[in-house]
């Protein structure tokens, strides 16, 4: 293991990140920069690429918190609390989420046992597409309880969805409270139904603000959080600020045992009566994991669109065999 010397920050937690690429290496350094915990190992199957991430993040750290950070292996991971899984192929110009599958599969058949085999009490954060197929993989990869393994699901899909929702209204995306459910991916649901902003439902703001919600301006709006991993990846091959900041506050609320609520990924015992599949719901996230599911009221329109989702995610997962 290679390591600087740089200072401990304040709360002595090793985070380890498997997958030194542009998602692994962005939340890094997002978490550099916070200060989220005070160690960070970089591992990855090019040992060079790992090297040279730490490296230049660490020299990234004096403008921000101190923080360790390390490139390493598998043995490096003894000791954290969270081991972040972004290993894996990423979607190429108008390919699916969904045709990564196999290969991601065959990357996590590796990297998981290894992970377990040093770092069994960490809690594990997926960020591989498919996401969610590849969270129920973790999970029974590692033998975790599924409440240890999260993914970072329709997290994203819910950033995205308050921005465009704040921008419409001219309000900080902070007072908008709404959330994407479902899959990480096509087949996602924007719960409309449920979505408020001061306290009062969506049509209600929008009236006030003289800015009616439009079932056409809704379409619009659902279009673009659902197709917007497609337009970047178009525009420039990949998405990772928007997943890496995600990760990177992920991690800050389990270092931190926040419980606040976001829509990540983990196995749910039963959505609208599908059994045992790994979708995203609010949860309550913290120290351990997943502390509380929340049960969303929904559209009966929604409700469908959900049990479609998590349809979908189950049959694909079980199609895998394992
Ligand atoms: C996206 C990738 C992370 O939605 O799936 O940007």
């Amino acid at each position: 293991m290679t390591s600087s010397s740089a200072s401990i920050s304040r709360s002595n937690t090793r985070i380890g990140i498997v997958g030194a690429g542009l998602v692994g290496s962005t939340a890094a350094y997002s978490i550099a920069m916070q200060g989220v915990g005070s160690e960070l190992v970089l591992i990855d199957r090019d040992p060079k690429l790992a090297e040279a991430q730490y490296r230049d993040i660490l020299h990234a750290t004096p403008f921000s918190h101190p923080m360790r950070i390390s490139a390493g292996d598998y043995a490096d991971l003894e000791g954290c609390a969270l081991v972040i899984l972004a290993a894996g192929v990423g979607q190429k110009p108008g390919e699916s989420r969904m045709q990564l599958l196999a290969r991601n599969v065959a990357v996590f058949a590796d990297i998981v046992p290894q992970v377990m085999r040093h770092a069994a009490d960490a809690v594990l954060l997926v960020a591989t597409n498919p996401l969610d197929v590849m969270t129920q993989v973790a999970t029974r990869l590692s033998g975790l309880p599924s409440s240890r393994v999260l993914g970072s699901g329709t997290m994203l899909d819910t950033a995205r969805f308050r921005s465009l929702l704040a921008e419409r209204f001219q309000v900080s995306p902070r007072s908008v409270h709404a959330y994407v459910l479902g899959e990480h991916g096509d087949s996602e649901v924007l719960a409309w139904s449920g979505a408020q902003i001061a306290g009062l439902p969506l049509d209600r703001f929008a009236d006030q603000c003289g800015q009616p919600l439009t079932a056409q301006i809704r379409q619009e709006i659902d279009h673009d959080v659902r197709r917007a991993a497609y337009q970047i990846i178009d525009g420039k091959g990949a998405t990772n600020y928007g997943i890496g900041a995600a990760l990177a506050r992920l991690a800050r609320c389990i270092v931190h045992d926040e419980r606040s609520i976001f829509t990540a990924c983990s196995v749910v015992p039963d959505v609208a009566g599908i059994r045992d599949v790994a979708i995203s719901l609010p949860m309550v996230i913290g120290h351990q994991g997943v502390k509380m599911l929340i049960d969303p009221l929904l559209s009966s329109e929604e409700h469908d669109a959900l049990r479609k989702s998590a349809e979908l995610i189950r049959t694909t997962f079980t199609s895998l065999g394992c």
